[in-house]
């Protein structure tokens, strides 16, 4: 198992120099908001994404996230993974698998549920402005 001093290691990388940090204009019709928020300790998190609608491809994505480390990690984390992703394997990631990444202490789960909320609903948000565009079940949450 990862060392408490790993768990840092992670977390304090992305916390420190958080990467795809930034808004988008959220009246684009190509781009995606989430805002989402943890009832356990009132932090706030935003999710973006541009989305390429000839391939349903996550072009761009940046967030901003109001709450602890863990949080700001989870988000940080989150937006490497999903660019270039297909929405379908975006709405498809799961929590555990960044708090795995992250080392995150059970106590700390919540905050990387606010990352898997994020990008669910910022998919969701973009398929509202694109009815179009080919949906993608993302679960019931
Ligand atoms: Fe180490 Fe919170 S990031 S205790
Ligand atoms: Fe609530 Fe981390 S303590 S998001």
């Amino acid at each position: 198992p990862p060392s408490r001093r790993a768990y840092h290691e992670k977390v304090l990388d992305h916390y420190n120099n958080p990467r795809n940090v930034g808004s988008m204009g959220k009246n684009e019709q190509d781009v995606g908001t989430g805002l989402v928020g943890a009832p356990a300790c009132g932090d706030v998190m935003k999710i973006q994404i541009k989305v390429d609608p000839t391939n349903d491809t996550i072009t761009d994505v940046k967030f901003k996230t109001f709450g602890c480390g863990s949080a700001i990690a989870s988000s940080s984390y989150l937006t490497e993974l999903v660019k270039g992703m297909t929405l379908e394997q975006a709405g498809r990631i799961r929590n555990t698998e960044i708090a795995k990444e992250l080392c995150l202490p059970p106590v700390k789960l919540h905050c990387s549920m606010l990352a898997e909320d994020g990008i669910k609903s910022a998919i969701s948000n973009y398929y509202k402005k694109n009815p179009k565009a080919k949906q993608t079940d993302l679960g019931g949450t």
